[in-house]
């Protein structure tokens, strides 16, 4: 058969494409790519309430910024009420008590899913004192709806 050039050009082109994109996946697969959207760490979720980690749950400031420890259950979060400085790095830890949870701070960047038998953690900055509502933005049953906190930002620190 005989081939015009451009032709073969098109197909030998392609073809290296292909093995591209199948070489992007198995790299991807093998250098640890699937994980939880976290750091990956790992709890009893019967056990949440005792955990060491968790028995102790609010703000803890220090000179370099605040970690808040939460537990989200049906149909809240504990505690209710966060209190941070702005322009200050905040690390949140989650875990859940129960199902699949989200935690979201609207009109931030903080987000993250709450999976049981993980703790989530994500560390942000908050420059604009105020109030911000948080919400539950997985379905986790019929008062999902209900499910919310408050965060207090406090301080002139903006920038
Ligand atoms: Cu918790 Cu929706």
């Amino acid at each position: 058969m005989n081939v015009p050039f451009y032709e073969k050009l098109w197909m030998w082109a392609s073809g290296v494409l292909i093995v591209a994109f199948v070489v992007t996946i198995v790299a991807g697969l093998a250098g640890s790519a699937l994980q939880p959207p976290s750091h990956v760490e790992t709890i009893d979720p019967t056990k949440v309430w005792n955990d060491p980690r968790f028995k102790q749950r609010g703000v803890t400031t220090t000179d370099h910024g605040a970690t808040v420890v939460l537990i989200a259950m049906m149909f809240a979060f504990q505690p209710a009420e966060i209190r941070v400085s702005a322009g200050k790095p905040v690390t949140f830890r989650l875990t859940s008590a129960d199902v699949i949870h989200g935690f979201s701070i609207v009109g931030t960047n903080g987000n993250t899913m709450v999976v049981p038998g993980y703790v989530s953690q994500f560390t942000t900055v908050f420059r604009t004192p105020g109030e911000y509502l948080i919400v539950c933005n997985e379905y986790c049953g019929l008062s999902h709806h209900l499910m919310s906190a408050k965060l207090i930002v406090e301080g002139g620190a903006q920038r």
